[in-house]
């Protein structure tokens, strides 16, 4: 009897405490809370270096790039025959690396704007130049079908941007021409497609330079304006702004329907539930992408897609601190009793 309950406790002990150990790696792992300061990452930053080279444009490029690619330019002064250095203008600076992962990456420069700017100084009257649009090469293309660029121009033209702002509000306004590349649709990385889709819309939001090309109105401070929202860092970092600002359509991949701030959605039950909006638009394509592969709905089940609502990771946490403050409990109670022997 005294040998069999001096051996047991000991089990028991090394038992639990390889449970505690388990309960504390649970916790550990399930513990997803981004950092509180939404760090936007720059392209550069999330682009590796290219080698330019093997574009076909590239030779032809680099005749702008020269001035354009860097911080400064330099030019000979057809008067004094002397060569000038000088500072390029901050926006009129673009990054290869950049350019070269882009959509249009194969184009030349002169594809888009005039041959004319291959003079330099350039002629006054080019920056009235109209470029061509999205719809004007890609409108009733079958190559691009699945793009449904007709559709996008329609949500586009009921959004607030085209409303208040008509012409003045372009496609390319989101969409640099220098460096648009599709994220939602190829990359699987689901963290760097919200960056870039936000980082889109904080380009104005977020910076007053850009908001007041298009408006006299005062920037909103975005984020006082968010200020209902619990942990803003977290849900900008892990949702992105088109979730609540932007109408859904069924077989568009990315929203385009930006309505005006009254319509936005505000409900945390919009997204923090079993029908969650989510499955409809940010998951949409992780989604579909593999009942396609595997005929099942696994993006609802594994993976990323799961983690919205916290309500996974509170029961995983739950379990984890009742395991441990069990075992804790017992430990005590053994040490309890061994001193009391
Ligand atoms: C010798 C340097 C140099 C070269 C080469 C050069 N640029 Fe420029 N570019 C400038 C400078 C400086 C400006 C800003 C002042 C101006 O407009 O002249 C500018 C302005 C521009 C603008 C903006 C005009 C506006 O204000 O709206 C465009 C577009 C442009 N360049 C395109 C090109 C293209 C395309 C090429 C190549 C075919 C090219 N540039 C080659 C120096 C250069
Ligand atoms: C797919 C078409 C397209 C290609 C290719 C293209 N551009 Fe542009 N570029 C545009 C558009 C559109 C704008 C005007 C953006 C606006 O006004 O909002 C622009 C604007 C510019 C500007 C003015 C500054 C700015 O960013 O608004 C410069 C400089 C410029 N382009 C240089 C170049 C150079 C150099 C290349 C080649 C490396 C190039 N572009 C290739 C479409 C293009
Ligand atoms: C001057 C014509 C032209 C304009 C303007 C233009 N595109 Fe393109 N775009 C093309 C061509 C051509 C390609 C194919 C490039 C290639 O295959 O390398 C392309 C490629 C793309 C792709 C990638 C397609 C794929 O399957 O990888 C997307 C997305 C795209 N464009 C979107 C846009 C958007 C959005 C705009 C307007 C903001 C726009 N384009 C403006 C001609 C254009
Ligand atoms: C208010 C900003 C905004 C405007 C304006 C805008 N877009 Fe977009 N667009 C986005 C964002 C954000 C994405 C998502 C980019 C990504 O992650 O691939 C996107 C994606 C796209 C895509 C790729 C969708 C897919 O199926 O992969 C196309 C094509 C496109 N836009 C075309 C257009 C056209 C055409 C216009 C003008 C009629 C336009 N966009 C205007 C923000 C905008
Ligand atoms: C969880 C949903 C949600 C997300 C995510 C979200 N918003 Fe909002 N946003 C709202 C709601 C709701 C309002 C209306 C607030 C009000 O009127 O008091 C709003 C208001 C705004 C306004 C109007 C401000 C004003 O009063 O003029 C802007 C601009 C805006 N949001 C931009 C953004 C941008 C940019 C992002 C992404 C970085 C974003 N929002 C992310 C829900 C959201
Ligand atoms: C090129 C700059 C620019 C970009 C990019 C941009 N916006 Fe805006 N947005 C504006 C301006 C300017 C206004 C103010 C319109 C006005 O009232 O005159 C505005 C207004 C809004 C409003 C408030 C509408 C209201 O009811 O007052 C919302 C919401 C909004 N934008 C969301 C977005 C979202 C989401 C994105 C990204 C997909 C985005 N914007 C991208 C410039 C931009
Ligand atoms: C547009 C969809 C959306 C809306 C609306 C929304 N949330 Fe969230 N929320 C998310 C996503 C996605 C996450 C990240 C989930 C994760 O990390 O697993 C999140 C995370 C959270 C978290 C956990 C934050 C953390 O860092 O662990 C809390 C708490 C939360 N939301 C509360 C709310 C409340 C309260 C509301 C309503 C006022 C709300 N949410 C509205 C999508 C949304």
């Amino acid at each position: 009897m005294i040998y069999k309950a001096n051996i047991r406790p000991a089990w028991i002990v090394l038992l639990l405490m390889l449970l505690c150990l388990l309960a504390f790696t649970m916790i550990k792992t399930s513990d997803t809370s981004s950092p509180v300061n939404i760090k936007i990452q720059t392209e550069q930053e999330t682009t590796s270096r290219v080698d330019h080279t093997k574009f076909k444009n590239a030779a032809e490029n680099e005749k702008c790039f020269k001035c354009h690619g860097q911080s400064k330019y330099t030019y000979e002064n057809p008067e004094s025959q002397k060569t000038v250095t000088k500072r390029m203008f901050s926006e009129l600076v673009m990054d290869r690396d950049v350019f070269y992962v882009s959509n249009h990456r194969e184009f030349k420069c002169t594809d888009c704007h005039s041959e004319d700017y291959e003079s330099f100084p350039h002629a006054g009257n080019l920056r009235m130049e109209a470029i061509a649009t999205c719809i004007d090469c890609h409108g009733g293309d079958e190559k691009y079908a699945k793009f449904e660029f007709e559709k996008i121009d329609t949500a586009f033209l009921a959004s607030v941007h085209s409303e208040k702002h008509n012409e003045d509000f372009t496609c390319w306004m989101c969409h640099d021409a220098h460096t648009y590349k599709i994220n939602a649709r190829s990359n699987e990385n689901l963290k760097e497609t919200i960056t870039y889709d936000n980082m889109i819309c904080l380009n104005c939001h977020g910076d007053f330079k850009n908001y007041q090309l298009l408006t006299d109105k005062v920037k909103p401070n975005i984020l006082k304006k968010h200020e209902w929202l619990p942990n803003q860092a977290s849900h900008f970092t892990n949702v992105r702004c088109i979730e609540c600002h932007a109408k859904n359509e069924d077989t568009l991949v990315v929203a385009h329907h930006v309505v005006s701030k009254k319509q936005a959605v505000r409900k945390c039950e919009s997204c923090h539930s079993q029908n969650s909006i989510l499955y409809a638009s940010l998951y949409k394509y992780q989604v579909s992408e593999k009942i396609q592969k595997e005929g099942i709905i696994v993006g609802l089940l594994t993976g990323e897609s799961t983690s919205i609502g916290p309500d996974k990771s509170n029961t995983l946490n739950i379990i984890s601190l009742a395991i441990f403050g069990l075992t804790i409990l017992v430990i005590i109670i053994h040490a309890v009793l061994r001193i009391k022997k």
